[in-house]
């Protein structure tokens, strides 16, 4: 049986109820004949994806920005970890279904009804990107890789005294969420940046069987280093713990899949958003076993999620409606399951291959230019997706960026990235330290320079980027010394 099939039956009863008590609600509606009502195939040749053409179906890489003095031209964006910009076939399939777009699961109209089916089987596209059998796993939508990381926080600690452990890796998104609910323990990196894993180990050993999740990034978007996430994985369940990955800089750049070499090797939850792969229109998804989403709720509450409400009681659905209350983002499922269609068209292997070389090529220029820092490993640069993040030692980081984007059209992003104990500990700023920032702003705030790469970047666009930064060095540094408030070297 298919999984929206699945749904449909398991929305069958508060279907019923709410069609013969005729008030309005959002259980999983029917399907009908799709053929009947599908959006018409555009009778355009079919295009075939590939690292080599993608740049052609970026939208906007060609659209001219002004600069400081006055011309315009394209930006050179070295800033997809933030977000990337749409796939021309995400927003081509976003305008061709809103032809049919129509309520989800709560009409009878043949609008109604093929969006409910877009919907419901985009389930599946997703589960089948991230290896995740259905049987097993659902799938619910979320906004972003945050909003999906505090619905499940919110629904999976039970108490304050909960134990989580997570590392001094992660982005706000995957440490916040846990930290604000309950008891966070935190395995740390080494010097290079890269997790200790024997600490993971350690923390789940003097936490025997109570540590409930270890929830860990599955890529650093600080240094790019990626994760062995199904070695945590198998920590993490010899110790009674389930695994919690943070999706959201990995589904672009590799292959990732739930399913471990062995079943303890097995990845429980995998979240990510749907901006930073290339649909920003506000998708995301969580995948996580039926078994133990259906034995909680995320504290949000509204339609969609009940199977019938009386004055004095609740009748929840189960997952994964039970989580998505209130109207659900059409566009933006169906332009993140485009998106993931035309990524593995792509294909992982030539996208891999693709940021290393953009990688190696931007590291071995950095490394020539004086008084660079690199964060992290700059010689095993393997186990890294397309980020690296570096400094100067007397110019400050902000001064640097604007200028490499209001003189040079080039997008990077200067900060902390979200992840400040995992920047500070990089930076070489102590804890005590990192607390006197607090009302710091701008050039006060310590900072690194980021690159991130997407799959329509080019080396030309890397010689380009080395090209500019050094012409700005001198010119940065003397505004460096200049500048009242700039700190060199952040
Ligand atoms: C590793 C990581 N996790 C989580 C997030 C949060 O993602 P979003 O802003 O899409 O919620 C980000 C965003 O940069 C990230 O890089």
């Amino acid at each position: 049986m298919s999984k929206a099939t699945k749904n449909f039956l398991r929305g069958l009863p508060a279907l019923f109820l709410c069609c013969s008590l005729t008030v309005g609600c959002t259980s999983a509606a029917s399907s009908s004949s799709k053929q009947d009502t599908a959006p018409e195939e555009s009778a355009e040749p079919e295009i075939k994806y590939t690292i080599d053409n993608i740049r052609d179906y970026v939208v906007g890489v060609d659209e001219p920005v002004e600069l400081d003095d006055g011309t315009k031209r394209p930006l050179i964006n070295f800033d997809n970890a933030a977000t990337t910009p749409p796939l021309k076939p995400a927003q081509d399939a976003i305008e061709k279904e809103m032809k049919m777009y129509g309520s989800i699961g709560r009409g009878f109209s043949g609008k109604s009804n093929h969006s409910t089916d877009v919907y419901v089987e985009s389930r599946d596209a997703v589960m089948e990107f991230v290896g995740a059998n259905p049987s097993t796993y659902t799938c619910f939508y979320v906004n972003s890789t945050t909003d999906g990381l505090n619905k499940l926080a919110s629904a999976l600690v039970e108490s304050k005294d909960d134990l989580i452990l997570t590392t001094r890796m992660e982005h706000h998104a995957d440490d916040l969420p846990w930290r604000e609910r309950c008891n966070v323990i935190y395995a740390e990196v080494d010097d290079q940046g890269r997790i200790i894993y024997d600490d993971i180990e350690r923390l789940l050993a003097e936490n025997e069987g109570k540590v409930k999740y270890v929830c860990v990034t599955a890529a650093s978007n600080v240094t790019g280093y990626i994760t062995d996430v199904h070695r945590v994985a198998k920590m993490a369940h010899a110790h009674g713990a389930k695994i919690i990955v943070d999706g959201a800089q990995i589904v672009a750049h590799r292959k990732f899949s739930m399913k471990g070499e062995t079943p303890e090797e097995d990845i429980d939850f995998f979240v990510f958003s749907a901006h930073k792969m290339y649909s920003p229109y506000g998708g995301g998804a969580v995948i996580g076993p039926w078994e133990i989403l259906d034995q909680h709720m995320p504290t949000f509450y509204g339609g969609g999620i009940v199977k019938i409400v009386t004055d004095d009681d609740v009748y929840y659905k189960s997952s994964p409606e039970s989580y998505e209350a209130g109207s659900p983002n059409y566009a933006g499922v169906v332009g993140m399951v485009k998106a993931m269609e035309v990524l593995k068209e792509v294909g992982f292997d030539a996208i891999e291959e693709h940021e290393k070389r953009l990688n190696k090529k931007l590291i071995e220029g950095l490394k020539k230019l004086d008084g660079v820092i690199i964060y992290g490993d700059s010689e095993n640069i393997d186990d890294r997706v397309g980020v690296v993040s570096f400094n100067f030692e007397d110019i400050n980081s902000y001064i640097m960026a604007a200028k490499l984007a209001q003189s040079g059209g080039i997008a990077t992003r200067r900060g902390a990235f979200c992840a400040h104990p995992y920047v500070w500990r990089l930076m070489g700023i102590s804890n005590e330290e990192a607390k006197t920032f607090e009302n710091c702003i701008d050039m006060k705030t310590p900072g690194m320079i980021r690159v991130s790469f997407g799959i329509y970047n080019t080396e030309e666009e890397v010689d380009e980027f080395l090209k500019v930064l050094g012409n700005l060095i001198d010119e940065s540094r003397e505004t460096t010394k200049l500048t009242a408030d700039a700190v060199p070297g952040y």
